[in-house]
């Protein structure tokens, strides 16, 4: 540009010097004398005055004109870089002022529009939940990452497709062609088997997209993972289950014998105190399983409250250790304890005696005859570790995860005849975590089993 702008300065030059010396050519030869010095002298300041007259037009016109042009042409390809170097001065130097400030502002718009661009990707990708966007032709035009981990593959192999060639769920084209058709939201549910043996539950939304004028555009799908959800209602649905089954039993049998005592005047002394026996303990199994389930209940309350006291282990073993030893009296089993002197706790009483409780009668209850049952209570800097280890009948190692659930028993039989209700372990993991411990569990079958206890002595409410 530089270069044409000198080229042309200097055509005009050389015009104005070749018209200037034409003029000289033509009146010189007229005139006489000390007139021609004059001439000349006139015609060359002329030509100076013309040619200082040409380069200030060229500077102060053409050039910030020539310039701002080329500016807004690199503006209207989208280089809002562009800007104009050069004097402003006058009518020609505003505007190329003027183009200035728009090319700025151009360039301020698009990075503002970048950033929000961005910050709207980053929204988007960051979901929860998967999303897809098609146009009303039904052809993809957005996924996000969430979409992608879901369903695999990468953007491109969806960007630019058909929805129903690049989703096979039947539930997903009926949500759309509802959302379509109805043009107002719909929900769907569905399930992929993203592995085997592996499925996952969804629930997809389908809503639709308008314009200004209100004309359908297209619509968007969302992705909601609802296996969570969806395995606690299983949850809830076998926990009602084996409620319901758990006190049936006890309920039919305390019916049969007290009808069959009824009924039947001829029954003697003896079968009448063996029936009674069975009603009595059918209904000590009841009251044990109401009882469980209202302290289970009670523990995976959200506002659950713990009673905390400071608590001298050696204290609060005193009234448990009696029963227990009677339990393992009964059985032949050689019960000892190992006690560090002086352990003291931070925590609610009886959850705690809970914990005692519950794991030394399962160490009792699942050690056959003449076996060996130990505590074992020991203190670190800032917690306290209680051990309960058998010689005993051991879990093997597929159900070692399992046995805290809620009525989970390795053998139902025998648990049944230990009086188990089969929540004694959920009900422990539960106080032990409200209490922010851990609980773990070694075992080896026929061998004895050790369940680990850690607890932390103190920590705020
Ligand atoms: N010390 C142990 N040795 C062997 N198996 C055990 C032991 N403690 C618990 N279990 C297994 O874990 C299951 C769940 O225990 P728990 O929740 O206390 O229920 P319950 O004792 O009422 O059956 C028991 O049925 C038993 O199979
Ligand atoms: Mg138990």
């Amino acid at each position: 540009m530089q270069s044409s702008n000198s080229r042309l300065f200097f055509l005009y030059g050389i015009i104005v010097l070749i018209v200037m010396i034409c003029i000289g050519v033509i009146i010189l030869p007229l005139i006489q004398g000390q007139e021609k010095i004059i001439v000349g002298l006139s015609l060359f300041g002329g030509s100076i005055v013309f040619l200082v007259l040409i380069y200030n037009i060229f500077d102060k016109y053409i050039k910030p004109v020539q310039s701002s042009a080329m500016v807004a042409n690199e503006l209207v390809k989208g280089n809002y870089k562009a800007r104009t170097y050069v004097n402003h001065f006058g009518d020609a130097g505003k505007l190329s002022n003027a183009i200035n400030v728009l090319a700025r502002s151009l360039q301020e718009m698009t990075i503002q529009e970048k950033m929000q661009g961005s910050q709207l990707r980053t929204v988007i990708d960051n979901m929860e939940s998967g999303l897809m966007l098609i146009d009303e032709r039904g052809y993809v035009h957005l996924v996000n990452r969430k979409f992608l981990n879901t369903f695999g593959k990468h953007a491109k192999d969806y960007i630019g497709f058909l929805y129903y060639d690049v989703l096979e769920q039947e539930n997903i084209h009926k949500a759309v062609q509802e959302a379509f058709l109805y043009e107002e939201k719909v929900k769907n549910s569905f399930t992929i088997s993203l592995e085997i043996e592996k499925k996952r539950y969804f629930e997809i939304v389908g809503a639709p997209i308008f314009n200004e004028a209100n004309d359908l555009k297209g619509a968007v799908l969302v992705f909601h993972d609802i296996t969570e959800l969806k395995r606690l209602e299983q949850m809830r649905k076998d926990f009602v289950a084996n409620v319901s089954h758990e006190l049936k039993t006890p309920i039919t049998s305390i019916r049969g014998f007290a009808e069959t005592l009824l009924e039947d005047d001829m029954v003697n002394e003896e079968i009448r105190n063996q029936f009674l026996t069975i009603i009595l303990t059918e209904s000590e199994r009841l009251q044990a399983l109401v009882y469980d389930l209202l302290e289970l209940s009670k523990l995976e309350k959200d506002e659950l409250r713990l009673n905390y006291e400071t608590i001298h282990i050696n204290e609060l073993l005193v009234g448990i250790l009696t029963i227990v030893e009677q339990q393992a009296q009964k059985k032949q089993i050689n019960f000892t304890t190992t006690i560090e002197e002086d352990s003291k706790i931070r925590a609610d009483r009886d959850r705690l005696k809970q914990i005692f409780i519950n794991l030394i009668s399962n160490a009792i209850n699942y050690t056959p005859v003449g076996g060996k049952v130990d505590l074992g209570v020991h203190i670190t800097k800032d917690s306290i570790e209680i051990v309960v280890s058998d010689t005993g009948i051991g879990i093997p190692e597929e159900f070692k995860d399992r046995i805290f659930e809620r009525f989970y028993r390795v053998d139902r039989a025998r648990s049944r005849n230990t009086g188990g209700t089969g929540l004694g372990l959920a009900i422990v993991k539960h106080i032990v975590e409200a209490h922010r411990g851990s609980i773990k569990v070694e075992s080896k079958v026929d061998k004895g089993t050790i369940f680990r206890v850690n607890l932390p002595k103190s920590f705020l409410d």
